[in-house]
């Protein structure tokens, strides 16, 4: 189904010769953007720095515009991409230069109107609604913000009309919200959700290490009376919460090959192949062109990690070896190391940010 993760193959062990590694322009297949940080919530757990950044116009509106014609896919992020007038002559832009383009939504759902639910139905690849809660009460505690009913009202609208483009819930786990996770998936159930994603914060883990077990056996007994909702997350959260094993399938670094496709634009124009990567920019659109950085030192260094398999920048809450790694408990101000003890892991890369999945 259009929207539900793409099953990759696992990274093959390779050695590209440096001709090999660089790469044309017209390799980049997913754009992602964050157009703006303003947003009209204010959720309690939003790794956002502020919430009044917009991406140079220029960036997007000449310096990015060699991609549009060949893409395959555009993800928004923000910022609220519903609510900033940007977002919607970017796509704009983009549908007048390519039929093909499918795009994909992050969105707290408030402002999903009309224009956002015919765009999603006709060009969409998945809608990502971000609910956080199962009941207005959390909800309103969570976001912050009393908007429970009209956003699941917006969410059947869109159900309606979505015909086969993925409608996506997100719940980022937190001490507030823990209770809840099990019944989010009945509430996506009930509203004909595709697939359902857990993230979560490495800095706002829950700090009751036993009711998260009780709460991810109860979310288990769910899961097996639900068997047609695809569950995102839950492996590599109880893997990060208890320090154990995560098997390679749940992580979003099996077979990922984004170093050689796909391209994330920060709302300062930093370049990176991947919001994880947002720690080790390849560039910045500001002052270099996009063939300098797809092209960069840092740019050739992470191809070749990922192409040999190397894991000296994949690593981080949802990416990396398979291997237990000590990311509990790390903080913004301290450093972590993987298991084998090799690779110093910089702590920004383990921030959790969603991506595409
Ligand atoms: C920053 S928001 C921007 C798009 C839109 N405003 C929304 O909420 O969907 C993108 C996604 O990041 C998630 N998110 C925000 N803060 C987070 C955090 N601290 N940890 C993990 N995910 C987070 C949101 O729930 C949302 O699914
Ligand atoms: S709606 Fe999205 S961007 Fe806005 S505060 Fe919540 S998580 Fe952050």
């Amino acid at each position: 189904m259009p929207g539900k993760s793409k099953r990759r193959t696992p990274v093959k062990v390779s050695d590209l010769r440096m001709d090999e590694l660089l790469r044309p322009i017209g390799d980049i297949k997913s754009l992602h953007v964050i157009l703006t940080l303003r947003c009209n919530y204010r959720c309690a757990f939003c790794f956002q720095p502020n919430f009044r950044d917009d991406l140079p116009e220029h960036i997007w509106r000449e310096k990015l515009t060699p991609l549009y014609p060949g893409l395959e896919n555009v993800v928004l992020h923000g910022g609220e991409p519903t609510l900033v007038p940007a977002f919607r002559e970017f796509c704009e832009l983009i549908n007048g230069r390519n039929d093909r383009v499918r795009f994909s939504l992050f969105t707290n759902g408030y402002k999903f109107d009309g224009y956002w639910a015919a765009l999603m139905a006709g060009r969409g690849r998945f809608v990502n609604f971000s609910l956080n809660a199962c009941t207005p009460e959390t909800y309103a505690r969570v976001n912050r913000r009393d908007h429970y009913h009209a956003v699941l009202d917006n969410v059947r609208r869109f159900r309606a009309l979505a015909g086969d483009v993925a409608v996506d819930f997100s719940f980022v786990i937190t001490a507030e919200n823990l209770h809840e996770v099990p019944g989010f998936l009945r509430l996506a159930a009930d509203h004909g959700v595709d697939r359902v994603r857990y993230f979560f914060d490495l800095d706002l883990l829950p700090p009751d290490r036993d009711e998260i077990r009780r709460t991810l056996d109860a979310t288990a007994e769910i899961r097996r009376e639900l068997p047609d909702l695809e569950v995102w997350g839950l492996e590599v959260f109880e893997g990060r919460v208890f320090g154990t094993p995560v098997a390679s399938r749940h992580l979003e670094s099996h077979g990922c090959r984004r170093t050689f496709d796909n391209l994330y634009v920060g709302v300062n124009g930093d370049a990176s192949f991947c919001n994880f990567l947002g720690w080790s920019p390849i560039g910045n659109l500001n002052d270099s062109s996009l063939e300098e950085i797809w092209n960069s030192p840092g740019a050739l260094a992470q191809r070749r990690a990922q192409d040999r398999g190397e894991w000296e920048f994949c690593t981080n809450a949802y990416c990396g070896p398979t291997e237990e790694h000590p990311v509990i408990g790390a903080r913004r101000d301290t450093a972590a190391r993987t298991a084998d003890d090799r690779v110093l892991v910089p702590v920004e890369a383990l921030l959790s940010r969603p991506d595409d999945r």
